[in-house]
């Protein structure tokens, strides 16, 4: 039996990971958020509230429970939000990575921590592992950082890139890029989508699973995990679209430079998956399964 304790549990990423773990028969799990539990299906899992910005909230938890692994999903995700509040964004996206990465050294913890395609400038992707990182936002710095923190650290840890995730939407959590795309295509009200910031975009349940495989098998390193077509944020509305058969009319394609904050977004990242596929066997979904799998059959 394998305890593993998640991290923002009400989050998006967290609220599939409690939707796969809580099911395991070999899996221990301990849900902690921020706020009270927000499921309506409790069973599996004990829930515990934590503030991952309480240095002693972190080691009262870590102590009480002794996981045998961390998966760190809690964040600011915002672009603009970090830019807002960058101490609150330095607080919680890197002073909460500190004290995770303290009391997993003192009880000998596995940490998976979440970061982000925004540690690179979008120059020269897709990218490997290996590259070097090259934050162009608030955001983006603050998860360069928190790797730092673990690589620079004697704790087993793993890092998971991941870019533009996708998938249902969770009960009273943020959107999605398909969720606001559905919204957005079927109110037909006028909508600009930049055409030149381009993505993988990543299927919450794959990258769900992935992360539980990398916790388990306590693989250390950095993993890029993501799907594998490149598109526009324009070409995947367009997507989006078509599997709905609603019209594009209303969404009119623009470049990053007519929008506000284009600087702080990378133009081109992408991420090569190499490591992935051969280390934890991941195999990403297409884009238009993953659609499928969100929106049901497209109509023809
Ligand atoms: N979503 C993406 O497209 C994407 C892309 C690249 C990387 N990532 C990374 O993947 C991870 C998960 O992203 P996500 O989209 O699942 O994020 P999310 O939906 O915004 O969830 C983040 C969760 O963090 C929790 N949280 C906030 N402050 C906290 C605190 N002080 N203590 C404990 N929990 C706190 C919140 O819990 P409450 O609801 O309880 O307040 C929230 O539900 C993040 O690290 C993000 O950087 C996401």
């Amino acid at each position: 039996m394998v305890r593993i304790l998640v991290t923002g549990s009400n989050g998006f990423l967290g609220h599939r990971l409690v939707a796969s773990l809580r099911l395991r028969t070999d899996v221990e799990l301990i849900a902690t958020s921020l706020g009270p539990d927000r499921r309506s299906d409790t069973e599996g899992y004990l829930y515990v509230p934590m503030d991952v910005t309480s240095e002693q909230a972190v080691q009262e938890v870590c102590s009480r429970y002794r996981p045998d692994a961390i998966i760190h999903t809690a964040a600011i995700t915002q672009v603009d939000q970090a830019e807002q509040q960058p101490a609150y964004c330095r607080c919680l996206n890197v002073g909460a990575v500190a004290h995770l990465v303290g009391a997993c050294a003192r009880y000998g913890i596995h940490l998976l921590q979440l970061s982000t395609d925004f540690v690179f400038d979008g120059l020269s992707g897709p990218y490997a592992e290996s590259d070097p990182v090259s934050p162009i936002s608030v955001y983006g710095w603050s998860k360069a950082a928190a790797e730092k923190l673990l690589s620079d650290s004697e704790i087993s840890w793993a890092v998971v890139r991941t870019i533009l995730v996708y998938g249902q939407e969770v009960p009273g959590g943020r959107s999605n890029i398909v969720q606001w795309a559905t919204k957005v295509l079927q109110s037909g009200n006028p909508v600009q989508v930049v055409n030149d910031q381009y993505r993988m975009p990543t299927f919450v349940e794959y990258l769900a699973q992935a992360c539980i495989e990398i916790a388990l098998r306590k693989e250390r390193g950095i993993f890029h995990i993501s799907g594998e077509e490149e598109v526009s944020i324009f070409e995947l509305v367009g997507h989006v679209a078509q599997h709905l058969g609603l019209s594009m009319e209303m969404v009119q394609s623009v470049n990053s430079s007519d929008l506000a904050g284009a600087e702080l977004r990378p133009p081109r990242t992408g991420f090569i998956l190499g490591k992935a596929k051969s280390r934890i066997h991941y195999e990403p979904v297409s884009l238009e399964t993953g659609l499928t799998k969100v929106l049901g059959p497209a109509i023809q």
